[in-house]
């Protein structure tokens, strides 16, 4: 079992990077190294994702870009960094269709600057390790059957799975150049608290509250397998203690769904809390046009992980959509913090470009 000391946390002011330092402090019992969270804070990073644990003696923030090498290089000197745990990028696939040009900057030129530095510093040591945390969308899209495995030839469709698939590729390369300690993880969709709500299950929950159009794109018949933000991030944790150097470990949720019938789930559970009635919720669904190069299915095999490292998927998927629909229900504030920047104009225009 690998021991973590001084772990640098890239994104960790966004969604699945705040539940992982959450998840460490306040839910893996006998941590007592240190978090450095490196954040740019970009219209989807927010420091009131962490404002719970900003007191915690093992927590620091650090405001800058992962692309400014210097400033990275300082972070390894001055706290000894001997972990990274890499998930700051661009992550939503409208956007990179609109402007893919911060994806190739954060995803590709960002992951070099901290791997490059990973390996300049650390030099020859094995007692470190680099985590790279990825996306299935690196494997592009399935047919009505079979799985995505390790193994799976990647086959990246839009600029933000194919600027993954290039950190990927990159990162792998620092293996067998130069022999850096380091694991990579490929997830399906997540879906829990502090997600930005411009991905499915947000936008919806908050279009449902407020009774707006439900934009479903296509036919909504495309499948995404959906795994609760814990689960990955007690994965990550997982294969950061256990995994091989070199190795890539899939993380899913076998929990598959189209979004029309995860919809459907969606607006009855919220429906309910709220006290409105299903059936007028119902009547917002609103065909829109279809995301250009729509990966039609994703579903992950993540038997390997299961099986050499002993991992499990711990909530169920209606108890995780509930949590999730209190979770937004309940903290209004958070909500009313998204909406003073861009995020209604984002959205306006995203959704007029499809009716
Ligand atoms: P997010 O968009 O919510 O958060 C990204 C964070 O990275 C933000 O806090 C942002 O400020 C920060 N960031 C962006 N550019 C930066 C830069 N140049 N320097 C420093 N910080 C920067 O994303 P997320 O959904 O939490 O995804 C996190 C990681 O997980 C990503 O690598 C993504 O590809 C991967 N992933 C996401 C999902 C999903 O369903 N959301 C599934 C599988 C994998
Ligand atoms: P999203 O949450 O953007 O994740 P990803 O594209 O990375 O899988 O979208 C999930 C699915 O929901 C995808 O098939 C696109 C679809 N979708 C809609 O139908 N309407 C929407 O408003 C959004 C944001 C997504």
């Amino acid at each position: 079992m690998r021991a973590l000391k001084n772990i640098l946390v890239t994104g960790g002011a966004g969604f699945i990077g705040s539940n992982f330092i959450r998840y460490l402090l306040k839910k893996v019992g006998n941590f007592n190294g240190i978090i450095i969270n490196v954040d740019a804070l970009t219209y989807a990073g927010n420091k009131n994702n962490l404002s719970d644990i900003e007191e915690d003696q093992r927590y620091k923030f650090a405001h800058g870009d992962i692309c400014d090498r210097t400033f990275i290089e300082n972070l390894f000197t001055k706290y000894s960094i001997d972990t990274v745990v890499h998930y700051a990028a661009e992550s939503h696939v409208d956007r990179s269709i609109i402007g893919p040009e911060a994806f190739i900057k954060t995803n590709i030129m960002g992951t070099f600057s901290l791997i490059d530095t990973a390996r300049n510093i650390w030099k020859d040591r094995n007692d470190v390790l680099f985590h790279h945390i990825s996306t299935d969308e690196v494997y592009g899209s399935l047919g009505e059957t079979g799985y995505f495995t390790e193994t799976t030839a990647y086959d990246p469709r839009s600029p933000y799975s194919s600027s993954k698939a290039g950190s990927d590729h990159l990162v792998k390369s620092y293996f067998h150049t130069y022999g850096l300690p380091l694991t990579i993880s490929n997830c399906s969709n997540n879906y829990g608290p502090y997600q930005f709500p411009e991905k499915l299950i947000p936008l919806m929950i908050l279009n449902i509250l407020e009774e707006k159009p439900l934009p479903v794109y296509g036919d909504g018949k495309y499948i995404r397998d959906w795994l609760y933000v814990e689960d990955h991030n007690s994965a990550v944790f997982t294969i950061m203690q256990k995994g091989k150097a070199g190795e890539t470990y899939n993380i899913g949720g076998e929990n598959e769904w189209e979004n029309i019938k995860l919809l459907y789930e969606l607006i009855d559970i919220v429906s309910s809390k709220v006290n409105k009635s299903s059936n007028n919720i119902r009547k917002l669904i609103t065909y829109v046009k279809d995301r250009p190069g729509h990966d039609r299915r994703y579903a992950i095999d993540c038997s390997k992980l299961k099986l050499e490292l002993g991992w499990k998927q711990t909530y169920d998927f209606i108890n995780g959509l509930e949590h999730t629909v209190n979770w937004y229900i309940e903290n209004k504030n958070w909500i009313d913090s998204i909406r003073s920047g861009n995020y209604q104009q984002w959205l306006d225009k995203n959704y007029i470009n499809r009716i």
